[in-house]
């Protein structure tokens, strides 16, 4: 007759000598399972005084008991073991070389995106974003375009078919209106985008890039607009002295309103930054118009700001020596293999921004 210390003794034994989860699973189903060798052992109960009786089912039970708790120990010190086999069989040396040479290149567009962002963040600027399809009303009727205004024939815009209300995105402006109308003052954002229009030349493409900036408060003036313009230039091209040039303009949304341009050549298929040749514009800026804090809930009296649209692709003209913006969108993979950048290659304020940088 199997006695309790026998049987306890056997399972012990065998329990110590298991070595994977699935034999603990056999185990426990082989010894506390309906049908399982701890349970058989309450088949001796019929011969027994009722005295002996109540030891014996005490004894039995204290067994289950321990039996199940050091299953379960046992497993639990397996997992942990398998799971370390795992890892160090899956072990990955990062610092080995790559092999071979990535294939795929980074758009011009999209590194200078990463790099101007890495400048605006330094500056404290916060990412926002808005739709490429907008309505009328944050795209011009919000930003002090009144209805038949001759300034929104300016931005030859793509209306959507048979939606009078919606049009592509002319500029990444309406991201000013989507930001006021979500946020209260202090407010200091940067806001990425693609725009639309029908516009196409050397330096005009119907599908382009722009980043809004806008910063609202009580006390930023147009000093400071300028300040933060001709740092950001500096950084970006990594030029000191680089040749900058503001020109009175004109935007409903800002009042007063100007615009920078970039002093640069193009000779014999290059184009570089240069001092007394010519000039490229690149961005549109100025103070924010006071209907336009209006159109936003914000009392003009009491808040103030400026704001700039840069285009994109025209910083990676100038920084990288493009000279047609038309070749950008293009996709010729020649052209992507000699213009753009290694999938490793990240902007950072730290690394800098060296690579391919005229001095
Ligand atoms: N949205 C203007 C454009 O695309 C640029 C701009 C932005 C001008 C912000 C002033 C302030 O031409």
């Amino acid at each position: 007759m199997t006695t309790v210390e026998s049987l306890s003794d056997k399972l012990f034994k065998e329990l110590d000598k298991a070595s994977s989860l699935k034999q603990l699973e056999e185990m426990r189903v082989a010894a506390l399972g309906k049908k399982g060798a701890i349970t058989d052992l309450l088949k001796n109960m019929a011969s027994l005084s009722l005295e002996e009786k109540k030891t014996y089912g005490q004894q039995v039970n204290a067994l289950k008991e321990n039996f199940a708790t050091a299953l379960e120990e046992k497993k639990k010190a397996l997992e942990a073991k398998e799971l370390e086999a795992k890892l160090q069989s899956e072990r990955v040396d990062v610092s080995l070389p790559t092999v071979g040479k990535p294939e795929g290149k980074i758009h011009p567009v999209y590194q200078v995106l990463e790099e101007m962002l890495a400048i605006f963040n330094q500056m404290g600027f916060k990412l926002a974003e808005g739709p490429d399809i907008e309505d009328d009303f944050h795209c011009f009727e919000a930003l002090n375009f009144p209805k038949n205004h001759p300034a929104r024939q300016m931005q030859a815009t793509f209306f959507m078919d048979g939606e009078e209300d919606l049009v592509l995105r002319t500029h990444t402006s309406p991201v000013q209106i989507r930001t006021m109308e979500n946020i209260k003052p202090p407010i200091k954002i940067v806001a990425p985008g693609r725009t639309y229009r029908c516009d196409y030349d050397m330096t005009h493409s119907p599908m382009f890039h722009q980043i809004e900036g806008l910063i609202i408060d009580k006390t930023t003036n147009m000093g400071h607009l300028k300040g933060c313009l001709v740092e950001f230039a500096k950084a970006f091209f990594n030029v000191e002295d680089i040749p900058v040039r503001f020109r009175p303009s004109f935007f409903p949304f800002t009042e007063p309103s100007a615009e920078m341009d970039i002093g640069c050549s193009r000779e014999n298929g290059e184009f570089k930054i240069e001092a007394g040749k010519g000039w490229m514009e690149v961005l549109g800026c100025g103070m924010v118009h006071p209907n336009v804090l209006k159109n936003c809930g914000l009392d003009p009296d009491e808040y103030q700001g400026f704001a700039f649209g840069c285009g994109i692709d025209r910083f990676a003209m100038l920084k990288y020596g493009i000279p047609d913006l038309r070749t950008f969108f293009e996709a010729d993979v020649r052209w992507i293999q000699n213009y753009g950048f290694g999938a490793l290659d990240v902007p950072n304020m730290i690394r800098g921004f060296a690579a391919g940088v005229q001095k």
